[in-house]
């Protein structure tokens, strides 16, 4: 299992006996990055893209560099295609907001899925309201797994956009994102990939993935919070329509007339989060000291092992049953409201969420209103899964 030792990460180290299974949420941070934002700080802090002062454009080296090493790391075509927002749901709210008034006519049709968090579902849900779109939910099949027949059997050609998650933040389900993208593109329409739970764990490679949008979040692949990136392809972005108005997005103003800057500056309007971006790209160079094909290997075989260990623990309901999955298990134990299973492992000092993870639609499905939901990083390991289970197999004896 991983060599890595949990004194990269400080405030594990400074818990030793905490076993932090809530990534899916939001990771700990590496000194690396912790380190890399005070730095920033310390020697290179200014206002970016405004001033020639030298501090100032040590500033926006910084950043530009930042967009750089985020479009290396995920195989963009060019570092253009590399909008800063505040995390996933604000790029998706970007996306939806400017997609919609950019390519669709009113009686469009937008599909998500049923197994969507609400950052991917909502966006679209305001625009549909507002523009008189119709939005349709691709249902997920009784593994939590979404087939392509069902999408067949949605279609129309009205359909403009399919937007869905890479890896549900719920069943731990991988979506086969290439398979889906050919399917959507061959129709002639736009796949919008939430790769919120997928960008740091593992080869994420949007070139090969074949969407037209990905979105994700920094502060869930070990990264700072406020920071987030929308990648799409710079034909997409030079014909969108801004989405907020103000510094930075503009090219000239006058008192008649507004026209806008390119992109990516068409869509970062105001003073960018500079520390976050910095902080961004030390945590991609973290993951990649590591060997990203080496943590999917892992995080694999950890996605098995808490298949197998915790379905066998009685009166245990673990939801979703994909053949690719990532390691977070989402499970509720029978007569317990999960909040009261959370506190219960907090007791352990094992820490889980307990809700209904920002995925009502889903967990109707599933038959539940909440749940909890233990989702592993890149320091945990099986001995983690095995003091979950123990703490488990404690609380139905205690509550019983
Ligand atoms: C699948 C998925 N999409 C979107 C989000 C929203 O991410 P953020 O809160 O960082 O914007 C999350 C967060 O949990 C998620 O799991």
């Amino acid at each position: 299992m991983y060599t890595l030792k949990t004194g990269k990460f400080p405030l594990l180290e400074a818990n030793p006996n905490l076993v932090y299974l809530d990534n899916a949420s939001t990771t700990q941070k590496p000194d690396s990055v912790i380190r890399a934002i005070t730095e920033y700080y310390q020697t290179s802090n200014a206002n970016v893209h405004r001033s020639v002062y030298r501090l100032a454009e040590a500033s926006t080296r910084a950043f530009e560099d930042a967009r750089s090493r985020v479009a290396r790391f995920i195989g963009a075509f060019s570092s253009k295609e590399i909008v800063f927002t505040r995390g996933t749901t604000e790029a998706l709210n970007l996306i939806a907001h400017s997609m919609v008034r950019t390519f669709l006519d009113p009686g469009d049709v937008i599909i998500v899925t049923q197994m969507d968090h609400h950052s991917n579902i909502v966006p679209f849900w305001l625009a549909a309201q507002e523009r008189g779109y119709h939005l349709r939910f691709w249902p997920i099949n009784p593994n939590g797994e979404l087939d392509l027949e069902d999408l067949e059997s949605l279609w129309s050609d009205r359909v403009k956009i399919v937007a869905l998650p890479h890896v549900s933040n719920v069943l731990g389900t991988v979506n086969p994102v290439s398979s889906i993208a050919s399917f959507v593109h061959d129709r002639g329409a736009f796949l919008v990939l939430d790769a919120a739970q997928s960008a740091g764990h593992g080869p994420f490679d949007v070139s090969q993935l074949g969407c037209d949008v990905a979105a994700f979040s920094g502060h869930k692949m070990y990264g700072p919070m406020g920071i987030g990136v929308l990648w799409a392809k710079e034909e997409i972005l030079r014909a969108l329509v801004p989405f907020q108005g103000g510094g930075e997005m503009i090219d000239t103003v006058t008192e008649t007339s507004v026209t806008f800057n390119d992109p990516p500056y068409r869509f970062e309007a105001g003073t960018p989060n500079v520390e976050g971006a910095v902080g961004l790209a030390a945590a991609m160079d973290f993951l990649d000291s590591i060997d990203r094909k080496r943590i999917f290997a892992e995080e694999e075989e950890l996605a098995r092992y808490g298949v197998r260990i915790l379905s066998s623990i009685p009166d245990l309901t673990l939801y979703g049953k994909a053949a690719e999955r990532a390691p977070l298990f989402t499970f509720n134990l029978e007569g317990v409201h999960s909040h009261d299973l959370a506190q219960f492992l907090d007791s352990r000092y094992i820490a889980v969420r307990s809700g209904h993870h920002c995925a009502q639609p889903l967990l109707r499905r599933l038959g539940a209103s909440t749940a909890v939901r233990a989702s592993l990083g890149i320091y945990n390991t099986k001995k983690d899964i095995d003091r979950l289970a123990l703490a488990l197999e404690e609380a139905r004896r205690y509550f019983r």
